[in-house]
């Protein structure tokens, strides 16, 4: 644990909620983390990618007032997303578009600052590091000279994986096993400078543990029979991290 205080987060003390409604380790901590790193301020256009049922979107909305544009391809993401914005009351900062990365058709130069967090990982298991790569192109197409890309993503060290969590690792399906999703600081850092990046800050987050442990205990598929809670048990923070970057265009 940090001296991260989460003026903002600690407000939302449901902490069940939060995890049903966001769907990764940090919740609304992670957010309130990256929008202070990322600086979001009142009136930025902002691009969220990987909504979900966009909690996280609304909290951005809420407490930072930036004007959004939040996008999810899959199933009924973008209308919760919607829906949302109006039991939170910031419907007039949020349009949701069900568009992904990297076929999004903003024009370019569109977005101050772009957010992702527990998302873009996902493309990797997916798409491999080209499909990754290029969902990375696309945010930096879309944001302004000078705009910011704030990503967080679950990583892993650079180190073996231990025994005990191997077989559940390497074999998981969501949508492909963490090994082929999750990979370095080093290795993410290096995508985004090859497409033109420069980083201001990369590194694992600070309370990276304190977050997995969080979605271990209040995550409702984590936390069942078989779930990520184990693992996250089992492995103690060697293998498993959560790494952020905070790159200007
Ligand atoms: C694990 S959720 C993360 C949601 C939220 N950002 C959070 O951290 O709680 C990932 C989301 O990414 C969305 N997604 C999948 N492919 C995508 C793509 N190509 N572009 C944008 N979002 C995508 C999925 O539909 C899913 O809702």
């Amino acid at each position: 644990m940090t001296n991260t205080n989460y003026n903002k987060a600690s407000k939302y003390t449901d902490l069940h909620l939060v995890y049903k409604n966001c769907s990764g380790p940090g919740g609304l901590k992670l957010t309130e983390f990256m929008a202070d790193k990322m600086k979001v301020e009142e009136g930025e256009k902002l691009l969220d990618i990987g909504t979900n049922s966009g909690y996280q979107t609304c909290f951005l909305a809420k407490e930072y007032k930036p004007f959004i544009i939040g996008i999810d391809p899959w199933g009924e993401a973008v209308d919760e997303l919607t829906e949302n914005a109006k039991n939170w009351g910031v419907q007039g900062n949020i349009i949701g578009l069900k568009v992904g990365v990297p076929d999004t058709n903003f024009a370019e130069g569109s977005f101050d600052k772009v957010y992702s967090t527990t998302t873009l990982e996902m493309i990797r298991g997916m798409h491999g590091e080209k499909g990754y790569r290029k969902a990375i192109e696309e945010v930096y197409r879309v944001l302004k000279p000078g705009g910011v890309f704030g990503l967080g993503e679950p990583m892993h060290r650079d180190v073996e994986i231990p025994k005990e969590i191997l077989p559940y690792v390497t074999k998981g399906d969501m949508p492909a096993p963490w090994t082929e999703c999750f990979t370095t600081l080093e290795a993410t850092v290096d995508v985004l400078k090859s497409v033109g990046f420069t980083i201001i800050e990369a590194e694992e987050a600070p309370d990276a543990q304190l977050w997995w442990e969080e979605f271990a205990k209040y995550d409702s598929h984590a936390a069942a029979k078989g779930g990520d809670a184990e693992v996250i048990e089992k492995d103690k923070g060697r293998w498993l991290t959560f790494g952020y970057v905070i790159a200007e265009k």
